[in-house]
């Protein structure tokens, strides 16, 4: 296990602990209704402007602007040094889930007003990351955590083609009926959908693959499917990773607007909050 895995596994560990005596002590105050809540015994330490509250917005928010250092790491070649972009998303997605579930019971289950709207794009961003995240691991990336280059799958397939054409005599028919084994089960699909129903599409490759070899070559069909079914893979990668990058592109187009409402409002929210004259613990 890396030293990092060991320092978010420990940091996990003491939020959880953190959130969780939170929610035992405080579960009686939550449970209260607002207009009682002045008078319960939780008030001064679990109101948002409380010891434990206070102090919870605090950390969660320090949390959630240093997740941001995340977009600083990615656009800036020079810090490439400062370890693979891979591991910043790890702390990133650590305190995209921790920040927001501290800043959650800063609100003490009580979202109104203009800082409403910083809430919900926080919930929104942190959702939409999870979706973020399965469609960023379908894109193939190198040790850097740098995604690939279309070209690379591309030479890959040209030279698969060369072989079965030079070695086995594949002609345009073939390559055409082979282009629609790897495709005609996938075109019609949302890229969402694709991606799930491609264990169940592989099934019947093999069988599909074997009497497509048939007509080229009846002597050596098994090395045809071998070549044929690594093109047929490399096909179908090349046409998700397109549809893939589309899907991904258009995600930042959501997460990144939400993200920087979230801040803005936020600022205003502290600037209020100070200018009222809260302060922590002091
Ligand atoms: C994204 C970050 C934050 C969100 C979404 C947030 C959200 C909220 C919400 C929903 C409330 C309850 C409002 C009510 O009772 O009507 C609240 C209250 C409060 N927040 Fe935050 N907060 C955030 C960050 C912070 C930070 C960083 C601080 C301090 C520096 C802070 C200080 C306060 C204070 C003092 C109150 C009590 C205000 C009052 O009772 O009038 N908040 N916050
Ligand atoms: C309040 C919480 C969060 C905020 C404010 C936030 C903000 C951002 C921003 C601004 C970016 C754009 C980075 C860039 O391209 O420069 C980003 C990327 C990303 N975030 Fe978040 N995020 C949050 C939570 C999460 C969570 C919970 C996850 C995963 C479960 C997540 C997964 C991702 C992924 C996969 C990317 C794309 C990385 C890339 O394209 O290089 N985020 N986030």
């Amino acid at each position: 296990m890396s030293g990092h895995s060991v320092l978010l596994g420990a940091l996990s560990l003491a939020v959880a602990a953190l959130v969780l005596s939170v929610l035992v002590q405080g579960w009686d105050y939550y449970a209260t209704p607002y207009a009682e809540r002045p008078h319960h015994e939780g008030f001064r330490v679990f109101r948002s402007a409380g010891d434990v509250g206070h102090g919870l917005g605090i950390l969660g928010s320090a949390m959630v602007l240093l997740l941001l250092l995340y977009s600083v790491r990615k656009r800036n070649r020079r810090l490439r040094n400062l370890g693979p972009l891979r591991t910043w998303l790890r702390y990133h997605i650590f305190l995209g889930v921790a920040g927001p579930v501290l800043i959650t019971l800063h609100t003490a289950f009580k979202v109104e007003g203009l800082v409403a709207v910083s809430y919900y794009s926080m919930a929104a961003v942190a959702l939409s990351g999870v979706f973020g995240r399965y469609l960023y691991q379908q894109i193939p990336r190198n040790v850097l955590g740098e995604a690939l280059s279309e070209q690379a799958i591309e030479d890959g397939r040209e030279e698969l083609l060369v072989q079965l054409s030079e070695r086995f005599g594949m002609d345009q028919a073939a390559t055409d009926a082979l282009d629609r084994i790897a495709l005609d089960r996938l075109g019609a699909r949302s890229t969402v959908a694709t991606l799930l129903v491609l264990p169940v599409v592989n099934l019947g490759l093999a069988r599909r693959l074997h009497s497509w070899a048939m007509g080229i070559d009846g002597q050596r069909p098994d090395e045809v499917v071998d070549l044929a079914r690594r093109w047929v893979l490399l096909t179908r990668r090349l046409h998700l990773f397109r549809q893939i990058n589309d899907l991904f592109h258009y995600w930042h187009v959501f997460h990144k607007p939400f993200a920087i409402i979230m801040i803005l409002v936020m600022i205003v929210h502290v600037a209020v909050a100070v200018t009222l004259g809260y302060t922590w613990i002091v």
